[in-house]
């Protein structure tokens, strides 16, 4: 059961931290008037639109609409979640962590931690000093991976018994309830017989986060043979998320700050070999394929990647779907091709390092990798073999989100390709409006019914969409909470579409009421992204439209108040409407009144003068 860190201390940590001196620390701010502005570290940009407001204790970047409290940010830029970015800054603040429910959860997972740390000091040493280890030596011996990288990285050895981990456990106060936590032993089919080790005979690859901590292994096996899969990864655990992972990115975190350019392979052991070779900023998936999730993780410690798979036909296909997920992410990409049948490791150890360095320097766009693989199964002097590898390479350049990096991409491809740029652009513009639709449709299977569907226009990527009026409505009432009372007096809390807007509504009422601080209000209603925080803090940073008094924020919230209700009232009508055209249903004279009714509601509510009445008689 987690255990929840009280709330008192959640705004102790607050007070301790403030978010100028701890986004200070991570970025360099300059001083614009009462705010700070920096580079987004969230997403690739020239000019600054990160600002930083002390006053309100809060960060949103203008670019891409990211934003939130200094618990959001350690959030966000460390990767972690609530509870550790708390822990993160209860550290810096020198603030001790009180739970609510039990101490249990934060004790376990750090005796977890250490218990993998140890685990591998195990591993290691049965490889190292014991004759338990001595197959896996010499193996390694054979593949020559006992150097320095080897021994930095750890590799052991899980010995060939059912029990050893077990019985280590036993011998070191660990219990067989927290292997079992942390993946290191499987339950036995038979429910009588407990637990065995789910690392025999294998290879040992500790796997670490960013802080170093070992949160899971792979373990390879020494024969390949169709039994036995060639790698065990462990499972999910509290500790170990697989979507989380790049393998060797601790390591090459530090290099990665000087050369922004990360070198991607398929497996732990090209690594390793690149790390030992002094590639040191190779990373890898670690037992899956990669996602948006790893594409984040190297967005912030890198600027490109070079892709270096295998050079098969299951390679090459993977280095183009990974290119596609790196270049959604807004990553540069390119793509570095190996001789037929070498990977990054066999390559490094029959040629050498200079060699792997001028293969990775050749590295192509994604564009000029895809039409070489597409060239070889279509023909492009022929129309439809042109067609077929225009349209693929479309779907690749679709996924950049920049519009510069399209049209370079497009140039390219037009090219190669010799034909128009002109064409390929009105196809992709095809593509991409297409593809739009389509995503639209899926997030709003049913259109909102409004007198204009109406969103704002600068929701970046990853925010939701909102109606304008009722974010706008957001903004007033933050700014002037004292208009809050007309809105809970005159639009029943069921008429919003956006929960979010009127979560931060009534939390700023509530604020006023009880002389406290919005953002702590609705830390504790918020999920565990810190949806409404991140959103707060974007409506607080909407640049004011009221340059007046109160008195025309007034009239502004009244506005949006009638505009909410005819909304609705819309709505109805257009629901009668249909039920009228349904040749099954019956239409009997209540409807045509209530449609009568409908529209008289809907022209009184063009004004507050003339809907005033009516409003008081629902409110
Ligand atoms: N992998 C896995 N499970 C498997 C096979 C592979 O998780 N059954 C992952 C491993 O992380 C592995 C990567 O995919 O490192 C690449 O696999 P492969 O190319 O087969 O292994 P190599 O790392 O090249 O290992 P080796 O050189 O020893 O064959
Ligand atoms: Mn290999």
């Amino acid at each position: 059961m987690a255990g929840i860190i009280s709330k008192k201390i959640i705004e102790d940590i607050r007070f301790r931290n403030d978010i100028i001196d701890v986004v200070g620390s991570y970025l360099s701010l300059s001083k614009k008037g009462a705010t700070f502005k920096a580079l987004c570290p969230f997403h690739k940009e020239k000019t600054p639109s990160f600002v930083v407001n002390a006053q309100r204790q809060i960060f949103h970047c203008f670019g891409c609409g990211v934003g939130g409290d200094v618990f959001k940010f350690v959030m966000m830029h460390e990767g972690v979640d609530f509870g550790n970015a708390a822990s993160i800054l209860a550290q810096r603040s020198g603030i001790r962590l009180e739970f609510d429910e039990g101490d249990g959860n934060k004790d376990d997972k750090s005796a977890l931690y250490s218990m993998m740390e140890q685990l591998a000091g195990f591993y290691h040493r049965v490889l190292t000093e014991s004759a338990a280890g001595k197959a896996g030596k010499d193996y390694l011996e054979k593949r020559n991976l006992l150097g320095d990288a080897a021994a930095s990285f750890r590799l052991g050895f899980a010995p060939d018994m059912w029990d050893s981990t077990l019985k280590w456990a036993a011998k070191h106060k660990f219990s067989t309830a927290q292997l079992d936590a942390a993946g290191m032993v499987v339950k036995s089919a038979k429910s009588d017989s407990g637990y065995y080790d789910r690392f025999r005979n294998r290879l040992m690859f500790p796997i670490r986060d960013l802080q170093g901590r070992i949160i899971g292994f792979s373990g390879r096996v020494l024969k390949s043979d169709e039994k036995s899969a060639k790698y065990v990864n462990s499972p999910e655990t509290p500790l170990f998320s697989k979507s989380h992972v790049l393998y060797g990115l601790y390591e090459a975190r530090k290099h990665l700050v000087e050369s922004r350019e990360a070198i991607i392979c398929e497996g732990q052991i090209d690594v390793i070999r690149c790390h030992e070779a002094g590639f040191t900023s190779a990373v890898a998936a670690q037992g899956t394929a990669f996602s948006e999730d790893h594409s984040r993780l190297a967005r912030r410690y890198a600027d490109s990647v070079v892709i270096c798979f295998d050079s098969d036909t299951a390679g090459q296909t993977a280095a183009i779907r990974t290119a596609q997920v790196f270049m959604s992410g807004g990553l540069v990409v390119r793509i570095a091709s190996l001789p037929e049948g070498e990977d990054p490791d066999s390559f490094i150890s029959k040629q050498g390092p200079e060699s792997f360095r001028s293969i990775l320097d050749k590295g192509v766009s994604v564009v000029e990798f895809q039409i070489n693989v597409l060239s070889k199964g279509h023909d492009p002097k022929t129309e439809s073999g042109l067609m077929r590898i225009s349209k693929a390479l479309l779907q690749t350049i679709g996924q950049a989100p920049s519009a510069v990096q399209r049209s370079k991409l497009i140039q390219q491809a037009s090219g190669l390709l010799n034909i128009p740029p002109g064409a390929m652009e009105s196809d992709l513009r095809q593509a991409l409006r297409f593809s739009a639709r389509r995503n639209a449709s899926k997030e709003e299977p049913e259109k909102p019914n409004e007198e204009e569907p109406d969103v704002r226009p600068n929701a970046g990527p990853g925010q939701r969409k909102r109606p304008r009026e009722e974010m706008e409505l957001a903004e007033h009432i933050v700014a002037c909470p004292q208009l809050g009372e007309l809105v809970a007096r005159y639009v029943p809390s069921g008429l919003f579409a956006d929960g979010d807007c009127l979560a931060v509504i009534e939390s700023a009422v509530q604020a006023m009421h009880e002389n406290s601080d919005l953002m702590s209000i609705l830390a504790e209603r918020d999920d565990q992204d810190r949806t409404l925080t991140s959103f707060a803090a974007q409506v607080q940073m909407a640049p004011s439209k009221i340059v007046g008094r109160d008195a025309s924020r007034e009239a502004a919230v009244k506005e949006l108040i009638l505009y909410i209700r005819r909304r609705e009232l819309k709505k109805d009508k257009d629901r009668l409407l249909r039920e009228m055209q349904d040749p099954k249903g019956k239409i009997d004279d209540s409807v045509r009144i209530r449609l009568a009714e409908l529209g008289h509601d809907m022209k009184l509510m063009k004004s507050w003068e003339s809907a005033k009445d009516l409003l008081d008689l629902d409110a």
